[in-house]
């Protein structure tokens, strides 16, 4: 099967390529896909240099899928090109999330209403994916009326030269280029993506909006504090739960040890609890720190870490193209 990865040369682009090799997903031929200044580059996959094409030529080599990672404006002018051509596009962006005619989906929870119909599909924003697969199956069974959740988020989710600002700054090169309006070394900064006019930022609200399209219910209450900090491995969340219903804290343990996708660390006394620097390069999403919130009733805390470039990007839009694929969908 012919893949396209619109982004190729990104931080996201990348982590698609080595998932697409590592889940060995049926690539009979990649089409790395950049912007006009990287046309020629070269990039790596499965051990073979592939050189990268413009998104014209990626159309024209028709593709079957197309794995967009190549930000907002760039989807909204090409995946509609490309999906006129009958290539699926799986998009990474914000760009399609909110479109009620558009899919958003977390493979583990929401997969089963995709159709041969859907050209273009959205992947949701990374902390809202961690999130949910862990709110998922909590919710199916106690019902959830409201989500408390402060998020303490990589630098690699605003892409490359994010990275590079951090790395310069730790190496003490005051004149770096800035992606940050203030250094994020030794640094916490309480606004990821633009403020709107209510106050919040916008992946403040697209926590609480893509929660409720993903999990199909817009009763869930989801109010979100998102903040970035100096590091790289995963995003990490505080999420506290409240429920309609009672729960037993030996069966919420039991459930999510059985959830597809999430792995149990919580064992305190031993030190283990999800982090950032565990959970860098895996596919899955990190579950601890389980609690009673010993303030209201029916309430959880807990902690919940992923990689953001791939559970919360590459892996969950690899997934989403391995379903279409095992459906016979494209
Ligand atoms: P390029 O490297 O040519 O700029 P990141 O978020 O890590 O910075 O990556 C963004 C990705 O999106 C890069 O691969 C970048 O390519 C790609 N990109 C940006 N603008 C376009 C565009 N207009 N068409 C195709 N790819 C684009």
């Amino acid at each position: 099967m012919k893949i396209a990865v619109v982004g190729a040369t990104g931080l996201v682009g990348g982590e698609i390529m080595k998932v697409l090799e590592e889940r060995n997903f049926p690539v009979t031929e990649l089409i790395p896909v950049a912007s006009e200044r990287s046309v020629g580059k070269q990039v790596t996959f499965k051990g073979k240099q592939y050189t990268v094409v413009s998104y014209e030529d990626a159309i024209a080599a028709k593709p079957a899928i197309a794995i967009f990672s190549a930000g907002g404006s760039t989807s909204l002018k090409l995946a509609p090109q490309f999906a006129e051509a009958g290539i699926t596009v799986v998009d990474n962006s914000s760009a399609w999330r909110m479109d009620p005619t558009k899919k958003l989906v977390v493979p583990e929870i929401n997969a089963g209403e995709l159709t041969k119909d859907d050209k273009i599909i959205a992947n949701p924003n990374c902390s809202t994916i961690q999130m949910v697969v862990v709110l998922n199956p909590l919710h199916k069974k106690y019902k959830i009326r409201r989500v408390v959740v402060s998020t303490y988020q990589s630098v690699t989710g605003t892409g490359k030269a994010a990275v590079d600002q951090l790395f310069a700054e730790r190496a003490g090169d005051k004149e770096a280029p800035k992606v940050y309006p203030h250094p994020i070394d030794l640094n916490v900064l309480p606004h990821i993506d633009v403020f709107l006019d209510n106050g919040y930022t916008k992946e403040e609200m697209k926590m609480t909006n893509e929660t409720k399209k993903i999990m199909g219910d817009d009763s869930i209450a989801v109010t979100a504090t998102t903040v970035r900090i100096p590091t790289i491995g995963g995003h990490s969340e505080a999420v506290n739960i409240e429920f309609e219903n009672e729960y037993d804290l030996d069966e919420v343990r039991a459930i999510l040890n059985e959830t597809e996708g999430v792995v149990v660390q919580d064992d305190p006394k031993n030190f283990l609890y999800p982090m950032p620097l565990t959970a860098h390069g895996k596919d899955e999403t990190f579950v601890g720190r389980i609690r009673r919130d010993e303030s209201q009733p029916n309430t959880l805390n807990l902690w919940i870490v992923a990689d953001n470039l791939r559970k919360g990007a590459a892996t969950n839009a690899v997934q989403i193209a391995e379903y279409l694929v095992q459906h016979a969908l494209v």
